[in-house]
């Protein structure tokens, strides 16, 4: 039976985040900082705006490119917070999630055989749906002492006449890495110069500390033809099931992009797309509230790992997650997950599960609540002891 379904089907990998969270479900006790999900339940102001939509029968297919008032907000969005100047006609297209966003992009640009270079570690969905369009992954393996920076450095040599794609990702999941203005500006230059699509995928974009401002590559002159700035509400505003998000990209890509989304999705739904505008216009104080939580726990994660035998844990700028090397464990990344889950019951993710250059780290999640994280801190201390 297995040999009569796909290529894809078959070569596709099981999640190694899902695995572990399927092997914490003989735990009761179990603390769960693996999915990369908002702890909080969707604003209700959010909600009541997608209730008013199911309610005043918007039941309906909706354009390709989704409905108008959502594109107009993403414009006036894009415009204002990122610097990027777009036509809502003609330059968006509304997505179910920034997930069906790169599928999208990856089908509409990538032909087989081509080459897509990704971060190695990776968000794990990149590598399945270049998988998906039997292209080629190309991973340029991001390091821990330069803080995980993707930067143009280490994507020039991997190009080659086969090099069709870049995804670059800030902030980054699972590293929490960012990217400064100096390195996007650099990354444009190599776009100009090898004329190659780029995808800047920006999920995260709002979720950053310090000070620190996520500029976006697509506002950056000279390279409109070749980028495309994909995001989505579901880590800003804690919609991930609400399944929004959007492509910003030159016209001649967008019309492509809405010829293939009928072949795909057709359309999102209308009441979810009202609830994205909400957001997009009177969502900031909660987002604002969101990132002192974030912050909060990012703090009391890092500090609380590097007391921790084994661990060694970097500040990330960006994202809700923490990368840290596990590698005083002695043990693989997988080991060390199970090993972990096994004596204090938290579950983590392990580095591997984010591709071959993860081993050696582990992905934790602090987007849920303190005093849960404050618990998975003191079970870990307690069972392999203070540095
Ligand atoms: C880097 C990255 N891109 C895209 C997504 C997809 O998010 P969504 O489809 O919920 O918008 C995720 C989700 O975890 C992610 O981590």
């Amino acid at each position: 039976m297995e040999k009569l379904l796909s290529t894809a089907a078959q070569n596709a990998l099981p999640s190694g985040v899902r695995r572990m969270f399927e092997l914490a479900k003989k735990y009761d006790d179990s603390i769960n900082l693996t999915l990369g999900e908002p702890g909080f339940i969707t604003p209700k102001h959010i909600i009541d705006a997608g209730i008013k939509g199911l309610l005043e029968g918007k039941t309906k297919y909706t354009p390709n490119s989704g409905i108008k008032e959502l594109r107009d907000a993403i414009a006036y969005k894009l415009y204002k917070e990122n610097g990027i100047k777009c036509d809502p006609d003609k330059n968006i297209i509304v997505t179910a999630g920034a997930t069906q966003a790169l599928m999208l992009a990856i089908v509409t640009l990538v032909n087989p055989g081509d080459e897509v270079i990704i971060q190695g570690p990776n968000w794990p969905d990149y590598k399945g749906q270049i998988d998906m369009v039997n292209a080629k992954t190309v991973y340029a393996k991001v390091d821990e002492k330069n803080d995980f920076k993707m930067t143009a450095d280490l994507i020039e040599p991997l190009i080659t006449d086969k090099t069709k794609l870049i995804i670059i990702n800030s902030p980054s999941n699972p590293t929490g890495g960012v990217l400064e203005w100096e390195d996007l500006l650099k990354i444009a230059e190599l776009v100009k110069k090898h004329k190659i699509f780029i995808i800047s995928d920006e999920p995260y974009e709002r979720l950053v500390y310090d000070g620190f401002t996520q500029k976006s590559l697509a506002a950056i002159p000279g390279i409109e033809d070749y980028v495309l700035t994909i995001n989505s509400f579901s880590k800003t505003f804690a919609m991930t099931g609400f399944r929004v998000g959007y492509i910003c990209a030159n016209e001649s890509i967008t019309e492509n992009l809405i010829k293939l989304q009928e072949n795909m999705v057709a359309s999102v739904p209308e009441p979810m797309q009202l609830a994205a505008v909400e957001a997009i216009y009177n969502g900031e104080k909660d987002v604002c509230e969101m990132l002192k939580h974030y912050d909060r726990n990012r703090h009391l994660i890092v500090e609380g790992l590097n007391k921790i035998k084994g661990f060694s844990c970097l500040y990330p700028k960006g994202a809700f997650y923490v990368f840290p090397n596990i590698t005083g464990f002695g043990m693989k990344s997988r080991e060390t997950a199970e090993y972990i889950l096994e004596k204090t019951h938290v579950v983590t993710s392990p580095g591997d599960a984010f591709g071959p250059d993860g081993e050696g780290y582990i992905r934790i999640c602090y987007a849920s609540k303190y005093e849960d994280i404050k618990e998975a801190l003191s079970r870990m201390e307690k069972a392999f002891g203070k540095k």
